[in-house]
């Protein structure tokens, strides 16, 4: 062995699982003459809509494209007041902002990290038109109780599914109670198609949403193709370019049939860091409530400050004398520039966007990988 021993090469936080299924489809694509959104995207939309059991399916370039047309097609704007958490990324904030309306945030349960039904309804003013929940790492909050918080005081309910994929609580699935509901295929997302999204929910939104993300115009081009005139359409409301190209849906039904098997490989790793860390003072590890099948798009620890050690130092320690890339799930987005003018008070979250630190967690790892990840966070402790 040389004197100076090989660094294994960086382990990163998240890592795709692409296999050839997705590679044969894209090609198949590819040769077919038919790049943007048609066949792939429809089958994909079907492959959602027949899982989650609702109405409609619109496949889109984003999540944050399926945030922006869920408040367009349910008409969110000037003087209305969406509930969400801070602690999500800024993305549902930000499109809230974007249709005119005001982000209010209300605070998080302290085991689960999802939205609290009860600091939501605390939130609810005469001007709140919507409740976005968000289903923290995977987890999905407290459905049963939003649904009826919503249908009390006359609300919209979405759900910002983009972390939960394939997710229950009480076997009910994540997505699939909402008026609407959206995911994310981001890069780093349970499943990935590099970017894009999907809308999901009632047939009346999503149908609004649909005309919405493609121009206004009535009909689709798939649609229109060798049946009509390319000329002959219709915009009859001035809408925008959301649409998922055919390229990356064929990326996405076939990431999306994997769903369960990616799921069981992340649950598997969750159950050794669950075992093998336990007991490391400070470190509180994920809390799964009864009932509830756990999405696993994260494992998120907190790490409470104690002496010199902090989640930042921890985090640092991670990646310098170990070469593994962790994550932060997130800065509260109440704290960011955009944000800091709104008056808040979320002691919860305040507490664990401090201490928040996601662990990789995915279906790519090895087995030794895994091992690493656990001997180094041992390392950093000892
Ligand atoms: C909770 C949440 N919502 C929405 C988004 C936005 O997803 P996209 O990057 O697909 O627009 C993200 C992305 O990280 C997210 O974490």
């Amino acid at each position: 062995m040389s004197a100076v021993e090989a660094r294994p090469p960086f382990l990163p936080w998240n890592r795709p699982s692409i296999g050839p299924e997705e590679e044969q489809e894209v090609l198949d694509t590819l040769r077919s003459g038919w790049l943007t959104a048609g066949p792939k995207a429809a089958r994909f939309e079907q492959a959602v809509r027949d899982d989650l059991g609702v109405e409609e399916a619109f496949a889109v370039s984003s999540c944050t494209a399926a945030l922006h047309l869920a408040l367009l097609a349910v008409g969110i704007g000037s003087g209305d007041e969406v509930i969400t958490p801070s602690f999500t990324f800024c993305a549902a904030p930000n499109t809230v902002r974007q249709v005119g309306a005001t982000p209010v945030f209300a605070d998080i349960h302290p085991a689960t990290l999802d939205l609290d039904p009860a600091k939501t309804a605390e939130a609810i003013t005469g001007r709140t038109r919507a409740i976005m929940v968000m289903h923290y790492g995977g987890q999905p909050c407290d459905l049963a109780a939003f649904r009826k918080l919503a249908d009390d005081h006359g609300l919209l309910l979405i759900e910002d599914a983009a972390h939960a994929l394939y997710a229950r609580r009480d076997g009910i699935r994540a997505g699939s109670v909402g008026d609407l509901a959206v995911f994310s295929f981001y890069a780093n997302k349970v499943i990935t198609t590099g970017e894009g999204g999907m809308l999901a929910g009632r047939g009346d939104l999503v149908q609004r949403a649909r005309l919405l993300g493609r121009h206004g115009i009535d009909s689709s081009v798939w649609q229109r193709h060798g049946t009509r005139s390319t000329a002959a359409y219709e915009v009859t409301v001035p809408g925008l370019k959301y649409t998922m190209p055919d390229i990356t849906a064929s990326v996405g039904f076939r990431q999306w049939e994997k769903l369960p098997a990616f799921t069981e490989a992340r649950a598997r790793i969750a159950a050794v860091y669950d075992r093998e860390l336990a007991g490391l003072p400070g470190l509180r590890l994920p809390v799964v409530e009864a009932g509830v099948e756990y999405g696993r798009f994260l494992y998120p620890v907190l790490v409470e400050p104690i002496g010199d050690r902090s989640r930042d130092s921890v985090a640092e320690e991670m990646r310098e004398a170990h070469g593994i890339g962790t994550s932060v799930h997130f800065q509260p987005v109440h704290r960011l520039a955009a944000y800091r003018h709104l008056e808040c008070h979320l002691p919860v979250t305040e507490h664990a966007a401090a201490r928040q630190l996601s662990l990789p967690c995915y279906p790519a790892m090895t087995g030794d990988e895994v091992q690493r990840v656990i001997g180094a966070l041992q390392a950093v402790w000892s």
